[in-house]
């Protein structure tokens, strides 16, 4: 499971229902810090045990609590062996409180509509991560840099289903739809067309910032300029 997240000593690696702490230990070797979370009592003193006896004590913390009521917002790694509904539950928290990037990996069970970014079968078991997506849904009053100096105006409008962007734009006057969303931690990407093609269709990257993209595009038909301009907005609501 921690190779999948990639974790390394940079990261903050939180097991929810984590028994005896063996995740929390194994990411604690190698150099990250870990917290464990269980709501059972016992299964907490035999955790900080085993971590009083690796010598590890120093790197981890374990909590007895429910994980519904910890704040993840400091995790940057979230692992889980539990149940497929508990899975289904914990989504929303997952989505909301931790940060683009940060990766989470599940033992076994999957998250039904949340496609996972990645899988690997090992030991008959099917682990699957998911990298949370940034916060991109909403109105941007966006801007696209022509070579020419002029920057037209674009207002664009976005929604999100796990990692899936859709939307449409309202540049020029026309209304633009958007195909092929997709946001990967805080990189987005999409492609803006006109149903009757009265504007080639336009090819969008970006990095999501905070409130700001920041990025560059090109247009995307046969034939079309292949020039690259820059693009960028910020969130209107
Ligand atoms: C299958 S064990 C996983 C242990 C460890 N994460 C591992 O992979 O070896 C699941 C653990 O989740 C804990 N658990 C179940 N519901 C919980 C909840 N709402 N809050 C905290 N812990 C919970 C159980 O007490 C149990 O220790």
């Amino acid at each position: 499971m921690l190779d999948l997240a990639g974790v390394n000593e940079k990261d903050v690696v939180y097991d929810l229902g984590c028994g005896d702490g063996r995740i929390v230990l194994a990411a604690a070797r190698r150099g990250a810090r870990g917290v464990g979370v269980d709501i059972d009592l016992q299964r907490i003193h035999e955790a900080q045990d085993n971590a009083r006896r690796a010598g590890l004590g120093r790197r981890v913390s374990f909590l007895r609590a429910s994980f519904f009521d910890v704040d993840l917002r400091r995790a940057t790694v979230v692992t889980l062996y539990l149940l497929p509904g508990i899975n289904i539950k914990l989504r929303p928290k997952l989505l909301f409180e931790l940060r683009p990037g940060a990766r989470v990996v599940s033992n076994n069970f999957d998250m039904k509509e949340w496609p996972a970014d990645e899988q690997l079968v090992i030991y008959h078991r099917t682990l699957h991560k998911w990298i949370i997506p940034a916060w991109v849904q909403g109105v941007w009053s966006c801007y696209i840099a022509r070579p020419n100096g002029r920057r037209r105006h674009m207002v664009l409008e976005l929604h999100r289903r796990f990692q899936q962007v859709s939307g449409s734009a309202q540049l020029n006057g026309r209304r633009l739809y958007l195909v092929e969303g997709r946001i990967e931690a805080d990189r987005l990407s999409f492609t803006l067309w006109h149903p009757q093609h009265l504007l080639p269709a336009i090819r969008f990257r970006c990095a999501v910032v905070g409130d700001q993209l920041r990025g560059t595009c090109h247009a995307d038909s046969p034939g079309a300029d292949a020039a690259t301009w820059a693009w960028g907005g910020v969130r209107r609501s």
